[in-house]
């Protein structure tokens, strides 16, 4: 039985997939359709620019030279807080779409002990049962979630003023605020690094919409096993001996 979320869903998956187009070529996966990138796309766009207003009214003197591209300082205080609910819009949205691959597993919490081989590089492939999503990206998704509800509850405080909310309040919302906006900066920038040059061949799941098989092998085997009905590890050793020509020849 599908839900009213699932069925919204997939009526919004199939409309942009009727306007929008994903190649998914030999030897690749389909990661993300249209309406995905769409959402995570505008999501980025509103991010960066109520991140780059909000700049401007956290700290004037160093960011002042920044404001004239939104049309100057107090234009850019109107426009901040209308950026911040795109954002937010298109992130709620997005939470919808990735409810049920952003579902914590018993699978990403031996993920996360094993973290340090991973980040080592210890491992050539992720771990077997690591899905769709691993678990780093699920802690960075669910932290999204969060700020997004502290941005909405101490924007809304600040948007309004002291008046109605009250000076200590309004004291406060800042201070959370500007805190919610550096921690989700700090895990951004390492999102920015690891979707194009820490994982090579991972930035084309956002634009193309496709992965190759041995992207989706390496990091997410559980994902690419149930897809394609295959092992991992063995596709991935097929592979290698294949690269140093040592595979036995194909029937
Ligand atoms: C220019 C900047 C950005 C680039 C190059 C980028 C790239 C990507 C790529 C390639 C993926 C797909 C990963 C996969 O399929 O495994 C992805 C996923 C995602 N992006 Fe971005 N992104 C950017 C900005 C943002 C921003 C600003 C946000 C939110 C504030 C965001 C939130 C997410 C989330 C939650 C996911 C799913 C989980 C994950 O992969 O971490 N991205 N991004």
């Amino acid at each position: 039985m599908g839900t009213a979320i699932e069925r919204f869903d997939e009526k919004a998956r199939r409309t942009f997939d009727s306007i929008g187009r994903t190649e998914v070529y030999k030897g690749e996966l389909l990661r993300h359709p249209v309406y995905t990138r769409v959402l995570h796309w505008m999501v980025a766009l509103f991010f960066f620019l109520a991140l780059f207003s909000g700049f401007g009214i956290y700290l004037p003197w160093l960011f002042r030279w920044f404001t004239p591209v939104f049309g100057g300082g107090p234009l850019s205080r109107q426009m901040h807080p209308w950026f911040g609910v795109g954002f937010v819009f298109f992130f709620f949205l997005q939470v919808l779409n990735w409810l049920a691959p952003m579902a914590w597993t018993t699978a990403d919490t031996k993920w996360m002990r094993g973290i340090g081989k991973i980040v080592g590089g210890k491992e050539k492939l992720d771990p077997p049962d690591t899905g769709f999503f691993n678990a780093g990206q699920k802690v960075q998704f669910w932290e999204i979630v969060g700020g997004c509800l502290a941005y909405l509850i101490t924007g809304i405080i600040l948007w309004a003023g002291a008046r109605s909310f009250g000076a200590t309040a309004v004291a406060i919302s800042y201070v959370l605020h500007d805190l919610s906006a550096l921690v989700m900066l700090g895990g951004i920038f390492i999102h920015i690094y690891l979707s194009t040059i820490g994982e090579p061949g991972t930035f084309q799941a956002m634009t193309r919409g496709a992965v190759s098989e041995a992207w989706a092998w390496t990091f997410h085997p559980a994902w690419y096993k149930k897809v394609t009905g295959r092992d991992p590890r063995q596709a991935y050793e097929k592979a290698r001996q294949q690269q140093s020509g040592t595979a036995p020849k194909q029937s």
